[in-house]
């Protein structure tokens, strides 16, 4: 049976058993900042284990991506050292949502293992948890299965993740006690029964997970019993692969071999057992999928796994023999094509960001290609330099910091080599690096840091601008006081306040807050816990805890930047109309005077397209929609398409925006009532900010105006010196700078003819010394650079000869000897041009015809020229 046979076979049993068949979620799991990556089947139904989230199915199947690289489920390091472990897989699951529990998830299970697929009952071995007795029971008494082929295995906490049969999600979460099924591939494969000292080998292969979910574990450890018990199972694709097509390797799998055949291609590798051919075919589908899911490489978080793991591939590649001769240099994005024909029809993502994907991935694999066999060159002196077995951690650090390599590739060469690796002076190297980053960073007080209340504040912000309230806390630096005077810094917290305090990239408000007796200017918001801080300084008079004040919101300042605000959904909206959907939000920072927005894309956006952003996201606000808000839960809002943002942590009730159906996004923000009142949208700047992330600076209402007519008044003042319409300018410049060029040619020729005809003048200066001809002149108005030509011309002028020319200018001396060549035995011009510039503070050299020196001493120039008539004297003889 094919994968992809397999796969239809898992899907369409688990249907005609009720199970809804649901799609893979993408790797990055939606509105989920415990976990980095999809890592398992069930990711995407957590809510539905806890309870929170109610579908109108209570069992579902489904063939998942997972990747399991950084995070508490991580096989990056066993991968290409084991038959088993990939980055990337596929994981099919059959999910019951307090539907059915142990008793028919073990008998699907078996059903489908020797019933479907008709594997060999003898070949099975079956883990339980060491507890759960109920499970042993089922599996001996309702299955038949012989206990002496069952293992109890607890849950070994700090063990390996293999030998453990408690699953959980991640640390905290949906968890369970669990019952696995294990295929013994036969005695010629080392490894031992699970939980014996040799199950690590590759003999026995954990093929089915059944998970008995039970508890929700918290942050603190502590353990929830679920509403109701429920299922999660999961059996890796690949795997059941491998034992359905009678091999004992994964990546002997019809998938794998044809990503291997098609890597050995590409590299020229004759022996298809290489195991970095096998590293490489597994990093193209993570490194794949990731980017289709939307992770960029960069250096954090999900980015830079995908960094480390792009990385990795490449290295393997280059130890393959990329980039030496007979092989191609950049291999890795070329492998993107046989993956699509491979899993494509499975997943028409794929093939739908084909381009994108290559892009991504080339341009990585590029910018890593350029250090990578520098890096290597350093580490291999180093490791050929060492006495030990142990890599120095300053080695790795620098391998690190300058030439891009992870940690974890330098700990893959080591292993290669049998070394080991000094990582407590690694860190030591890092923390000293961090050190000096913190020290070099000018962060001002993180107040959620240094101060933690337990006041709640409301906020009224989204319907007012000025509100009364009360004084419910003052802090004076981190004390809490009941008064401040007149100047003091402070803090002031009310009841309930129209103030926004900053978050979602939304600076706080600035304003302030009016007493009777009192009058505190604002000049920050900010959170603090539940409580709405405002920062700044009593003007005037005396506030004390309780008082009643009215808080006023500087209106102007927050019109615009509720503008900026809106503009920059408008803005997000139109990136991804006009660039695609890859268009991901990194960053964004509103203020009133302008907006400025991160993305992923990995070009630089063209002026072409600049211009067709900005008139869309201008069409959008003539358009004048109405910005509609709506409280609701999550599941609405995906419903409703709104954006969420990856990491960004949802409550239960979440705020969506809208702005027709053009722009719904999931933001807390303040915003305009109607598109239309955002004014003119004007981008002031476009540029890269790191690899794979561009920046785009905007303004609108009135500082677009103010933008604009700055512009043109800057036009007019070159229309007026140019004395020409400004429409005109660009091309009136242009012929100004060509007249300009025309005009310092004819200057260069001026000088020349100059020089020449001063030559001449010069000719009949020169004196007979012993029957030689002797020139030695100062020139005026010529400079250090024509003395040579000059030289030349004169020489050539009065045949046999001896030449010496002077120049000064501002201060400094330049000279220059020549020596007709019949000469050169008496006199050498390196001799001559030395005579005068070491009284002029200088020195020279050149050719026995030709000698130049500098000097600084203007001053004494005319004796030391005197100097050269006798000095000839004495040597011509
Ligand atoms: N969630 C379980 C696992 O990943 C099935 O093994």
């Amino acid at each position: 049976m094919s994968t992809n046979q397999i796969r239809d076979a898992f899907l369409k049993y688990f249907e005609s058993n009720n199970h809804q068949v649901v799609d893979s979620s993408p790797l990055v799991p939606a509105n989920d900042p415990t976990l980095l990556f999809t890592n398992a089947g069930m990711v995407q139904f957590k809510d539905c284990f806890l309870g929170t989230d109610k579908r109108s199915y209570s069992r579902a199947t489904s063939s998942q991506r997972c990747v399991r690289a950084g995070g508490k489920h991580n096989d990056l390091e066993n991968v290409g050292y084991t038959a088993r472990h990939h980055t990337f897989f596929e994981m099919l699951g059959n999910f019951s949502f307090g539907d059915y529990f142990k008793q028919d998830a073990i008998k699907y299970c078996w059903e489908f293992l020797t019933e479907v697929l008709k594997l060999p009952k003898e070949k099975l071995w079956v883990t339980v948890y060491d507890e759960d007795q109920e499970a042993l029971d089922i599996w001996v008494n309702e299955i038949g299965f012989p206990a002496d082929r069952i293992s109890k295995i607890g849950d070994n906490k700090g063990a390996r993740y293999a030998s453990d049969n408690f699953w959980a999600m991640g640390d905290t979460g949906p968890c369970g006690p669990c019952s696995e099924v294990f295929y013994d591939h036969g005695e010629h494969i080392w490894g031992g029964v699970p939980g014996s000292p040799e199950e690590d080998g590759d003999r026995f292969i954990e093929i089915w997970n059944l998970v008995f979910m039970q508890y929700n574990r918290h942050k603190d450890g502590t353990m929830e019993p679920l509403p109701k018990p429920s299922v999660d199972t999961g059996m890796g694709l690949e795997r059941i692969s491998a034992i359905m097509q009678n091999v004992h390797s994964n990546y002997e799998i019809d998938i794998f071999q044809n990503l291997i055949k098609a890597t050995a291609n590409l590299l020229n590798v004759k022996d298809l057992d290489n195991k970095s051919l096998r590293v490489i075919a597994d990093h193209i589908r993570s490194c794949a999928f990731m980017v289709v899911d939307g992770v960029i490489p960069s250096n954090e978080g999900r980015g830079y796994v995908l960094r480390r793991i792009v990385r990795r591939a490449i290295r393997h590649g280059h130890q393959l023999g990329a980039g030496t001769e007979g092989h191609k240099a950049a291999f890795f994005a070329d492998l993107v094509k046989p993956l699509v024909n491979e899993m494509g029809s499975a997943y028409p993502e794929l093939s739908e960001q084909y381009d994108f994907i290559v892009k991504v991935l080339a341009k990585e694999e590029a910018a890593f290609a350029k250090t990578l066999d520098r890096g290597m060159a350093i580490l291999e002196a180093d490791i050929a330099a060492m006495s030990g077995k142990t890599i120095a951690g300053e080695t790795v650090f620098k391998l690190y910091d300058t030439f891009g390599f992870p940690k974890d590739l330098t700990a893959d060469i080591a292993r290669e080599k049998e070394l080991e690796i000094d990582w407590n002076g690694f860190e030591k190297a890092m923390e000293t690096q961090r050190e000096k980053a913190r020290a070099a960073s000018n962060f001002g007080v993180d107040y959620n840091d240094s101060l933690s209340i337990d006041e709640k504040s409301e906020f009224t912000g989204y319907e007012n601008v000025s509100q009364d309230s009360v004084v419910s806390k003052l802090l004076k630096g981190d004390e809490e006081v009941t008064s401040i005077d007149s100047g003091d810094k402070a803090i002031v917290v009310l009841k309930n306040t129209p103030f926004y305090a900053e978050s979602g990239g939304q600076v706080g408000d600035k304003g302030q807050l009016v007493s009777s007796n009192a009058e505190f200017m604002v000049t920050d918001t900010q959170k603090l816990g539940d409580a709405i801080a405002h920062i700044g300084y009593l003007k005037s008079g005396c506030l004390t805890l309780d008082s009643s004040v009215t808080a006023e919101v500087d209106t102007n300042l927050r019109q615009a930047t509720m503008r900026n605000h809106s503009a920059t959904h408008l803005m997000h909206a139109a990136l991804r109309e006009l660039l695609g959907t890859h268009v991901q939000q990194k960053g964004s920072l509103v203020e009133p005077d302008k907006l400025r927005f991160d993305f992923s894309h990995t070009e630089a956006v063209t002026a072409d397209e600049l211009n067709r952003i900005e008139a869309l996201v201008n069409q959008k606000i003539y358009e004048n929609h109405a910005v509609d808000v709506e409280v609701t839960d999550m599941d609405s809002a995906k419903e409703k398409g709104a954006m969420a943002l990856f990491g960004e942590k949802y409550g239960d009730e979440v705020r969506v925006l809208s702005m027709s159906p053009f722009s719904v996004e999931l933001c807390g923000g303040t915003h305009v009532g109607n598109t239309g009142e955002i004014g003119p949208f004007k981008i002031t700047s476009e540029a890269g900010i790191a690899a794979g992330v561009r920046r785009i600076e905007a303004v609108t209402g009135e500082g677009a105006v103010t933008w604009m007519q700055s512009s043109e008044q800057t036009l007019n003042a070159i229309g007026g010196l140019l004395k020409s319409d400004p429409a005109q300018a660009a091309e009136k410049v242009s012929q100004l700078m060509e007249k300009a060029r025309q005009l310092e040619k004819n200057i260069e020729q001026l000088k020349s003819k100059l020089a020449s005809s001063q030559g001449s003048d010069l000719l009949s200066q020169a004196v007979e010394v012993k029957g030689v001809k002797v020139l030695v002149a100062k020139l005026e108005g010529v400079e250090a650079k024509s003395l040579r030509e000059m030289q030349d011309q004169l020489k050539n002028k009065l045949g046999s000869s001896i030449v010496l020319l002077a120049v000064a200018n501002d201060g400094k001396v330049g000279l220059i000897a020549g020596v007709s060549k019949d000469l050169t035995s008496k006199v050498k011009a390196g001799e001559l041009v030395n005579v005068v510039a070491q009284q002029v503070g200088g020195k020279g050299g050149g050719r026995p015809d030709m000698a130049q020196a500098g000097g600084t001493d203007e001053a004494a120039l005319p004796k030391a020229l005197d100097s050269v008539l006798p000095w000839l004297e004495e040597k011509l003889i």
